[in-house]
């Protein structure tokens, strides 16, 4: 049986890639920390390790006397209290594992995101590919392209993931956006449509499978479903699922900006993160995060199956059986 490890096996796509791996057979170990929520890793089966990232030589002893097959990992700030804390965490880590790593055959599988590489143009709309200078507007995608300059040039065997927003069941972030359409108010920050690109849990979940199968390795990959949509396709997609009316709202993006510095204000005194800051403002005020997945049809043979529409429904599905949603 392949051993495998997830770092970041507590977060929303870790703990859907435990379950998913689990079910193919593989024998996991899940990397979380003490305070980690073991909610969604109840099977027996797992394996758990704190992974030390600041110790080097307790790291490598751990992974070379495990030898994994692949490690997915995963572990990262999404959001932050403090700008260091990124660095740290998102590329402190990435390179202390990437270190402990050396002279193993082990694959190791780096979660990006669309952001390290920044939001595409807005003038003609282009889709961003892999190739194009990178230019993140985020502390998060900085540091996300940080790590992954330094597997590029310390490490041959890897597959660098970049998935555009990922939902689905267990999802937290966009689950906010369901329940706002479901208290029927239809928001919209700026007035230029926004462009957009989604994948669902599902497909990521196949993606990553294809990528630990595939004898590439050195490659970078964006992970999409392949379709471009605008914002008010996506509130129709979701009212239509819900069966909601909509008032629509539509906020000046100096607004959300103003509001963003306050919630991280806020978050700085009160040792709280807030869905809402001036990263996720950076994220929200673009237009553009179209992005291209020709190179990961052609060299995964990823076939999407999980289109917006059949998407919302399914994790609108599971928000209902869960209570999350009335
Ligand atoms: N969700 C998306 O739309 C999306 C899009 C593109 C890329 N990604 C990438 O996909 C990966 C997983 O994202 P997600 O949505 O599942 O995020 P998530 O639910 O926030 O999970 C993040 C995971 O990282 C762990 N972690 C955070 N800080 C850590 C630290 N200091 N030490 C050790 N572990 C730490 C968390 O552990 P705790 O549970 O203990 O906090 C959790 O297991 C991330 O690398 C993210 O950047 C996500």
């Amino acid at each position: 049986m392949q051993k495998v490890l997830i770092t970041g096996a507590s977060g929303f796509i870790g703990s859907s890639l435990v379950d998913k791996l689990l079910s193919e057979g593989y024998e996991i170990t899940a990397g979380i920390r003490k305070t980690s929520s073991k909610k969604y890793l109840k099977d027996k089966r797992i394996k758990f390790v704190d992974l030390p990232y600041n110790n080097p030589s307790e790291l490598k002893n751990f992974l070379h006397t495990e030898n994994f097959s692949t490690i997915f990992h995963l572990a990262a700030l999404t959001k932050a209290k403090k700008k260091s804390d990124f660095k740290k965490v998102n590329y402190g880590y990435t390179k202390a594992l990437i270190d402990a790593l050396q002279g193993l055959e082990t694959k190791l599988i780096f979660f990006s995101s669309f952001a390290a590489c920044g939001p595409g143009e807005e003038e003609t709309f282009c889709a961003c590919n892999v190739d194009d200078e990178a230019k993140p507007n985020t502390e998060y995608g900085i540091t996300k392209l940080m790590a992954e300059e330094y597997l590029k040039s310390n490490f041959e065997n890897f597959i660098i993931l970049r998935p555009t927003g990922v939902y689905g069941a267990r999802e937290t972030d966009y689950f906010v956006y369901f329940k706002t359409i479901n208290n029927h108010l239809e928001p919209y920050l700026g007035f230029t449509p926004q462009r957009l690109t989604f994948v669902h849990i599902d497909d990521l979940l196949e993606v990553c499978l294809l990528a630990m199968h595939s004898p590439l390795k050195g490659k970078t990959y964006f992970v999409s479903d392949g379709n471009l949509y605008l914002d008010t396709e996506f509130a129709k997609i979701t009212k239509e699922v819900l069966c909601k009316w909509t008032i629509k709202l539509k906020f000046p993006l100096f607004i959300v900006s103003w509001i963003s510095v306050v919630m991280e204000s806020f978050g700085k005194i009160t040792g709280k993160t807030f869905t809402l800051n001036k990263d996720k403002y950076n994220i929200l005020k673009a237009r553009n995060w179209n992005c291209n997945i020709d190179n990961l049809k052609q060299d995964l043979n990823f076939q999407p199956n999980t289109d917006l529409r059949k998407g919302v429904e399914k994790t609108i599905k599971w928000y209902k059986e869960e209570n999350w949603l009335k």
